[in-house]
């Protein structure tokens, strides 16, 4: 079983909860989707903890670059702005270098699979029309891509007989399996930063060998990760949106 974990955003509270889910089974791979830093108050802590799992496939988002090179063009709101700023004078060399040096998408996961951050093509691109969908399906030629960047969990699927391309709100809990004949973008949600009025974080697990992907949601303490940002002096929206989903 792989794992598929996106936009962290420093949320040590809630990542503590997904490794605490992991560390009951049997997971093939960890996969990052990016953005693992950026937003939340423990940024060190939480590459740490990410480092210990030696992942083998990471892409960076736009808040790890942001957050790890200098003079990046920084068109954030003033609270992602200052709060990248924040994680830039605080981050360890070590981390620095290992953010600076994650790879941008498209990335093949051994072949079974691709990964991006935003779209396919533009980590900085987000994926949330049908329109927007199907320039994307054109960039990458297996049937699988996941994404992440909007914080939003679903799927687009392109029945390539049909002709028709739908957005699925996969089910928490349940098994989602791939059809033959389609392709997918998949998105597994925000662990750090739940954005569809959900607070409980969100992740997917994949199955290679079944091709059928599940969704993940549950709760953390949201109000810790509020309280950790607020000591830090960032933001105050940044605290209260967490424990809203937006
Ligand atoms: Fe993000």
């Amino acid at each position: 079983m792989d794992l598929i974990l996106s936009d962290i955003h420093a949320n040590l509270h809630a990542l503590r909860v997904v490794l605490r889910y992991a560390k009951r089974r049997a997971i093939a791979r960890y996969i990052f989707l990016g953005d693992l830093v950026g937003y939340g108050a423990q940024p060190n802590q939480v590459l740490d903890r990410i480092q210990e799992l030696k992942p083998r496939f990471m892409v960076r988002g736009n808040h790890d670059r942001a957050c790890a090179i200098e003079n990046e063009d920084l068109s954030f709101s003033p609270p992602a702005r200052t709060a990248a700023l924040w994680t830039r004078e605080r981050l360890t060399r070590e981390h620095l270098r290992l953010l600076r040096e994650l790879p941008t998408g498209l990335l093949s996961v051994d072949g079974d699979y691709e990964i991006s951050h935003g779209s396919p093509i533009d980590e900085d691109a987000y994926l949330l029309t049908p329109r927007e969908a199907l320039r994307a399906f054109d960039t990458f030629s297996s049937d699988l891509c996941f994404f992440g960047h909007t914080h939003l969990p679903g799927a687009f699927e392109l029945d390539q007989a049909r002709g028709t391309l739908r957005w699925i709100n996969l089910q928490a809990g349940e098994w989602f399996y791939l059809q033959p004949g389609c392709r997918y973008l998949i998105n597994p949600g925000s662990v750090g930063q739940p954005r569809d009025r959900d607070p409980r974080l969100s992740f997917a697990s994949y199955d290679v060998a079944r091709r059928r992907v599940k969704l993940h949601r549950m709760p953390y303490d949201c109000n810790g990760a509020a309280k950790a940002i607020r000591a830090a002096g960032l933001h105050s929206h940044l605290a209260d949106r967490l424990s809203h989903g937006i």
